[in-house]
């Protein structure tokens, strides 16, 4: 078993290469076809899917692509089978397994639903190609939250999560997001970060799940969208390196961020500027985008056929500036 999660995290962890989200539930793919003014059906879906998976020349950005359930059973226009596409090109399909967000004992909270049954569907899983796994906690930054309540909760479920993907033979993304909306100041979104962060790992810890056979996938150290004075890019990096560098522990291999309403130049000058600061970083650190390396492609795709190469273009552009990113070597848009 922990050949198999080495041999994963060998194939997902690799230099100048990142992971794409691509596992939007139908709820959310229905929103961003709603965006194209596209009705949301399991072709449009598949259409949707196969303008970003079939993009020619993934592989050399990519290394790793999280699918949602759905998209495991569909096919590319030329009928080869989603994960059987990416494993072809050489990149690893991984599966969204939280099954989305529920109120929390009637706050105004929520926790991840998902944990009933988990084994189960991992041997599905297992069959479809899949070798890793991801799982989303959110924390709202208010007056009153995150509580304590919600962040032991989550953090406890995330170890669960994480225990029982490795028990299959999956290496686990462990993402819990500090949501960008509202009004605070980054010294907030850094103390509830740290919070969090500390959370999260004393729990995998706690449930003995190996550290060096998972990746973190958390959100930056950023203002708050609504902020005004919004921190600019060198403090963003320098304040989202330093959280990181206080809790989490070296043995982890790999941090990929989300991009949680970025934009998509923010998203890349933010990682690239990481590694701009000169500092040691002991995990590798990229990027899992699903908005900020989707959304350029969207909008030039419009739900239209005869704009497949057009769209195709757009995601490449941006998984070729944020594969710079991850070197320090992206120079702003002007790369275009
Ligand atoms: P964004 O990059 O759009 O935040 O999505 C990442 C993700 O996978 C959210 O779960």
């Amino acid at each position: 078993m922990s050949e198999e999660l080495k041999q994963a995290i060998k194939d997902i962890v690799v230099v100048g290469k990142g992971i794409l989200a691509a596992d939007e539930s139908v709820k959310t793919a229905t929103k961003r076809l709603a965006s194209l003014n596209v009705e949301s059906t399991e072709e449009t879906r598949r259409q949707y899917r196969n303008l970003i998976l079939t993009a020619p020349g993934i592989e050399k950005y990519i290394c790793g692509v999280i699918l949602f359930e759905e998209t495991l059973k569909q096919k590319t226009d030329s009928g080869v089978l989603f994960p059987e596409h990416l494993a072809e090109v050489g990149v690893v399909p991984g599966i969204k397994v939280d099954q989305g967000l529920e109120d929390f004992n009637g706050t105004q909270e929520q926790y991840t639903k998902g944990l009933d049954g988990l084994g189960d569907r991992l041997e599905e899983y297992k069959k479809s190609g899949c070798r890793f796994t991801k799982w989303r906690a959110v924390y709202s930054i208010s007056e009153t939250t995150p509580s304590d309540t919600i962040i032991k909760k989550n953090a406890e479920d995330l170890a669960k999560y994480a225990k029982i993907c490795q028990e299959h033979g999956f290496v686990p993304i462990v993402e819990p997001e500090v949501l960008i909306d509202g009004t605070h100041s980054i010294d907030k979104c850094r103390e509830v970060t740290e919070k969090v962060l500390k959370a999260v790992f004393d729990s995998l810890k706690e449930e003995n799940v190996a550290i060096d056979l998972a990746i973190l996938k958390p959100s930056m150290v950023i203002s708050g969208k609504q902020a005004e004075n919004r921190a600019g890019v060198e403090e963003v990096a320098k304040r989202t390196v330093e959280a990181l560098k206080k809790i989490v522990p070296q043995e982890l291999p790999s941090i990929n961020f989300l991009s949680g309403g970025q934009s998509p130049e923010e998203a890349t000058a933010h990682l690239n500027a990481m590694h701009k600061l000169g500092e040691d970083l002991p995990w590798y650190v990229s990027f899992s985008y699903a908005r900020a390396l989707q959304g350029p492609a969207l909008k030039a795709w419009q739900g239209k056929q005869e704009n497949l190469a057009l769209g195709q273009e757009a995601f490449i552009n941006r998984a070729r500036l944020n594969s710079l990113a991850t070197k320090g070597e992206y120079l702003g848009e002007m790369e275009k």
